[in-house]
């Protein structure tokens, strides 16, 4: 895994957004693995500004998120269709029968392989280590499926919604085999909150399954780009 430090969580996404921009202008057709969270908010704007800047069309990416609520109307302002939405696909030239969300009536993995996998997958990480809404238990041949939320989950995710008891209890996510599919990997962790969680994955040598970030030391090619606030005491 390759750590990178940025002084500022606007510095850092705007690295991942070159990331993203670059590979897009390389190949029109690039396959991007979306998250949702408040980390990666930031990284969308600046991908937002730079396709503007540099002319940079979407018309031929295809991108699958990493994971939904279960249940959840996706006109709904909690569901990470409409935040998809509102902080990027309405305002790149994106098509959105390219946008796929995880569900239970597809096979989400045979699909992505369809496309080609997935090229640049961005990650956050839970407090509890979870990635997507791979919660502590995930095994590591895990594929796309339902998920029961854990309790720390829910309480995180409460600050979205008017009280706790409106957070959905379940999620379908991609499983952790289907993140290490991925050919790049990109996993965002700002501010002081995520200092620990930081540290843990950054002492990880192997897999355990009660810490699902863990899981990306096994892949070839994982950049952790972290602001000054999560990385330093
Ligand atoms: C959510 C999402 C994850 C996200 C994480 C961190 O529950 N399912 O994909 O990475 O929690 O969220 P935030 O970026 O708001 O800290």
């Amino acid at each position: 895994m390759k750590l990178k430090i940025f002084d500022t969580k606007e510095l850092a996404s705007e690295y991942a957004a070159d990331l993203i921009i670059d590979k897009v202008k390389n190949n029109k057709n690039t396959v991007l693995g979306l998250a949702t969270g408040s980390t990666p908010i930031q990284t969308y704007k600046s991908i937002i500004e730079k396709s503007k800047l540099y002319d940079i069309s979407f018309a031929k990416v295809k991108t699958f998120n990493l994971d939904e609520y279960h249940v959840i109307d996706k006109y709904n302002e909690q569901s990470y269709h409409y935040f998809m939405k509102e902080n990027l696909f309405s305002k790149i030239d994106i098509k959105l029968e390219n946008t796929y969300f995880p569900s239970l009536d597809q096979n989400y993995d045979e699909l992505i392989e369809s496309k080609g996998g997935i090229d640049i997958q961005i990650l956050g990480i839970g407090l509890n280590g979870h990635i997507g809404f791979n919660e502590p238990g995930s095994s590591l041949d895990s594929k796309t499926r339902k998920e029961k939320l854990d309790q720390s989950t829910i309480t995180a995710n409460s600050r979205f919604f008017n009280s706790e008891n409106e957070v959905p209890k379940f999620a379908i996510t991609m499983g952790i085999d289907t993140i290490l599919k991925s050919k790049k990997i990109v996993l965002l962790a700002f501010g002081k909150a995520k200092y620990k969680v930081v540290h843990k994955l950054l002492n990880t040598t192997k897999f355990d399954s009660n810490f699902p970030a863990s899981a990306l030391v096994l892949h070839p090619d994982v950049e952790i780009i972290c602001d000054k606030e999560s990385y330093e005491k």
